[in-house]
């Protein structure tokens, strides 16, 4: 019998070399077929990051890259010409893929039909393309987020009405952010992990792995601007910020970036109802529900509303939108605390007066 060849211990050798596709393996502990498949389509879905990447990183150097298309999408948000790109890059690589059956996305009405999949696959994968478009042309972050479910039933009249159950159900999720650097972000339920794409390799490689959010952080991430329209607790929230020290405000526009931050450092991400929209602005299934599987694997927390949490919320629809406050476990609570002082209809807190 020969020797069997040892490798030697090279530490760097072997962080480089766990890749995505290889860890999502190592999490499912099986080489079996499901276990395949799951590693496949993440595999597909960091091609398709890998492409807008590239596609953002000569935004300025490209023809339609930036700018808006002068189309409205089912939410009547302006569509930029980057969203419609990563939309069709998200269909391009999972078709003939026989790895997902339908699509649910930000910038398409209903739900897309792979048929040609549908026979070997009821993996639904759920997106938002470009988050935070407004910063496309500015050159500032954006990401994609993404939810896995599997079909439940036959979908027969493709209706997709085994795709409005709560958040919990979701199989896997994350987001890439394009920032500096290529980020990937996932969770299949055993923790959440993140990779750099590494541009030499053109891979996605382990970065940070069973990610906890800060029990408490000093950042909250709000558009202020909303501030006349809010409800008076979230109004007392903001105003408890403003007079207490040891909070720093940081919002970039791109729900992504700012989670990000969140997850890494610990704090507080709102954004709550408004006069304008009472339900919020961010979308439960391909926005709000893959960040709040996440949190919650990381030990943080996810909420809609006093005591709600983003999980358990029954969709109506594929594009219902909801309020959302996440982040670290007592950064939430503390918003929480405002919005119970409310609902008992309690003196208000002993903020001082403006
Ligand atoms: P999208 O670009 O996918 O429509 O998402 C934008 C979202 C989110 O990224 C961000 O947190 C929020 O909208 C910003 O909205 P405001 O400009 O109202 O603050
Ligand atoms: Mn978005
Ligand atoms: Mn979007």
């Amino acid at each position: 019998m020969p020797d069997t060849y040892q490798i030697e211990a090279d530490a760097a050798l072997g962080r480089d070399s766990m890749t995505l596709s290889q860890h999502v393996l190592q999490q499912l502990d099986s080489f079996g077929p499901e276990a395949q498949d799951l590693s496949a389509i993440m595999n597909r879905i960091a091609f398709a990051a890998k492409l807008v990447s590239r596609r953002l990183t000569r935004a300025g150097l490209v023809e339609d890259a930036m700018g808006f298309t002068g189309r409205q999408n089912v939410q009547g948000e302006s569509v930029k010409k980057m969203d419609v790109y990563a939309n069709d890059v998200f269909i391009t690589v999972f078709q003939q893929s026989g790895l997902v059956c339908r699509l649910v996305s930000e910038e398409m009405d209903d739900i897309y039909h792979l048929n040609e999949s549908c026979s070997t696959s009821r993996y639904t994968l759920l997106y938002d393309p470009i988050d935070g478009s407004s910063n496309v042309d500015i050159n500032l972050n954006v990401g994609s987020i993404f939810a896995l479910r599997r079909q439940q039933g036959n979908d027969i009249d493709q209706t997709g009405a085994d795709l409005l159950t709560p958040g919990h159900d979701q199989l896997a999720a994350g987001y890439v952010l394009y920032g500096p650097s290529t980020v990937f972000v996932y969770s299949m339920g055993k923790g959440v992990h993140a990779f750099t794409l590494d541009p030499s390799l053109g891979e996605f490689i382990l970065a940070s792995e069973n990610i906890q959010i800060p029990e408490h952080g000093s950042n909250y991430s709000v558009n202020e601007g909303n501030f006349w329209q809010w409800a008076d607790p979230f109004r007392d929230y903001i105003r408890y910020m403003h007079r207490h020290e040891g909070y720093s405000g940081r919002y970039s526009g791109a729900l992504v970036g700012d989670f990000h931050r969140i997850l890494m450092q610990g704090g507080v991400f709102l954004y709550p109802g408004t006069l304008k929209k009472p339900e919020g602005k961010l979308r439960l299934l391909y926005e709000s529900a893959p960040l709040a599987f996440l949190a919650e694997q990381a030990g943080g927390r996810a909420i809609v509303g006093d005591r709600q949490p983003v999980l358990d919320v029954q969709p109506n629809g594929i594009h219902m939108r909801t309020p959302l406050i996440i982040g670290s476990a007592e950064d939430v609570a503390l918003v929480e605390s405002f919005l119970q002082e409310r609902s008992l209809e309690q003196a208000p807190l002993s903020t001082p007066a403006r």
